[in-house]
């Protein structure tokens, strides 16, 4: 396979995210875009010189040209595209969560190996170089043993009443919100790095807003931070604004807390880790440093650039020292690694794949059946 035609089907925030990064990836052409609308998927379409569009997805199912799929539309429709896009024997990169629940996760990761296609979950923010460099770090053993992991997921876009968004309603999110949507990324990367499993989790979940109001209308992510304008209808509420887990990986033991609703941080994902010889901080608001932590030496902070970083880590360094790799950066990062992966089948995936979407979800039902049950939950393997 020479060429790789992909099409992207949501055009929101993601949507939008996507296909400006697959104009940074060599082998592969956007060849149609999906919306609810035609003209929706026109504008975008026009946006990213993709000359196809169209107003339902099956229409990109249903065309046998195109190989690879990017799903970027809300929780409720990753399992009905996936599947479709799995079963009509195309590659799929699906926006985490991976689904609704553990159940679909599971069709999904048994179907796709039935039908040897390449699938592709979107935790892109392992691909920040110095988390990278974090991992690599743990790996070479610079760290010890690791004892400790801490961190958060703290957002503040969700933290007024009059503020919105579809992830709100559990029947298009699913039954967890922040846990879901922000957690899973935490835990992700904190398996990711660490290189161990959570094996046990004991969470407490907070919805401060017992009912929001809702825009007649709906709008998209984060729009609402640009100021709600309109008749509302006050809504009623049951997904978490706040969640803390404590957990266990093997001997290892963390805490963690996500918010939607932390004054004034945007997108604080923190990830510390603690081990026998040594710890390191990251902190997505500040992605180009990491914090090295020794005990007997003064403290270090690291500031992004290739030649200073372990060897792993610098083939996710494109630019450098001082240049800085960002969040667009991560899903660049990603989707080579994707595309490599299909252009060359005997490669081994080195990026987040829908079983990664099944842990998560695991991850995900023991939180939430630990809040419920007020006691430790196991998470399965
Ligand atoms: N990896 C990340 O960093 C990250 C960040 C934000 C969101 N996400 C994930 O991306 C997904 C989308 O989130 P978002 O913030 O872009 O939401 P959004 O509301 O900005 O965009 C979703 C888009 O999907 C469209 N859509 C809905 N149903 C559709 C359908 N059946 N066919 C085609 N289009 C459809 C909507 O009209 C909207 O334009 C979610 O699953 C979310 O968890 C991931």
């Amino acid at each position: 396979m020479d060429r790789i035609r992909t099409a992207v089907i949501g055009t929101g925030f993601m949507g939008r995210v996507h296909l400006e990064a697959l104009r940074r990836v060599e082998n592969v052409d956007v060849v149609e875009v999906a919306a609810t609308s035609l003209d929706k998927a026109r504008a975008a379409a026009a946006g990213y010189n993709v000359l196809n569009s169209t107003g339902d997805w099956r229409d990109v199912i249903h065309d046998p040209s195109i190989d690879a799929v990017h799903i970027t539309t809300p929780n409720v429709s990753h399992f009905p595209i996936a599947k479709a896009a799995f079963e009509a024997g195309k590659h799929v990169l699906c926006e985490k969560p991976l689904a609704m629940n553990v159940a679909e996760a599971q069709e999904l990761v048994a179907l796709q190996a039935a039908k040897k296609l390449r699938g592709g979950l979107n935790h892109n923010l392992r691909y920040y170089p110095m988390v990278q460099q974090m991992r690599g770090m743990r790996e070479a053993g610079e760290f010890g043993e690791i004892l400790v992991v801490q961190g958060t997921y703290s957002q503040d876009w969700m933290l007024y009443e009059t503020d919105w968004n579809w992830r709100v309603d559990p029947k298009v999110s699913g039954p967890s919100r922040v846990m879901a949507d922000i957690g899973s990324h935490f835990f992700d990367m904190a398996e990711h790095v660490t290189g161990l499993q959570v094996s046990s989790v004991c969470s407490d979940l907070q919805t401060f807003w017992p009912t929001r109001k809702q825009p007649k209308g709906g709008g998209e992510s984060f729009s609402g931070k640009l100021g709600a304008t309109g008749e509302t209808v006050d809504t009623p509420i049951v997904t978490e604004d706040f969640g803390a887990t404590l957990f266990r990986m093997g001997r290892a033991r963390g805490t963690m807390t996500a918010s939607q609703v932390s004054a004034g941080r945007k997108n604080g994902l923190v990830l510390e880790i603690y081990g026998t010889k040594g710890g390191a901080t990251w902190r997505q608001e500040c992605p180009e440093e990491l914090w090295l932590g020794h005990r007997d030496t003064p403290n270090q902070v690291l500031l992004k650039d290739p030649s200073l970083m372990i060897e792993p880590a610098r083939a996710y360094a494109d630019y450098p020292g001082g240049h800085a790799e960002g969040y667009p950066d991560t899903f660049k990062q990603l989707f080579r690694r994707f595309y490599a992966s299909i252009s060359d089948t005997s490669l081994t995936p080195d990026y987040p794949r829908m079983a990664d979407g099944l842990r998560q979800l695991k991850i995900l039902e023991a939180e939430l059946a630990s809040h419920k049950a007020h006691a430790w939950m196991d998470v399965p393997a």
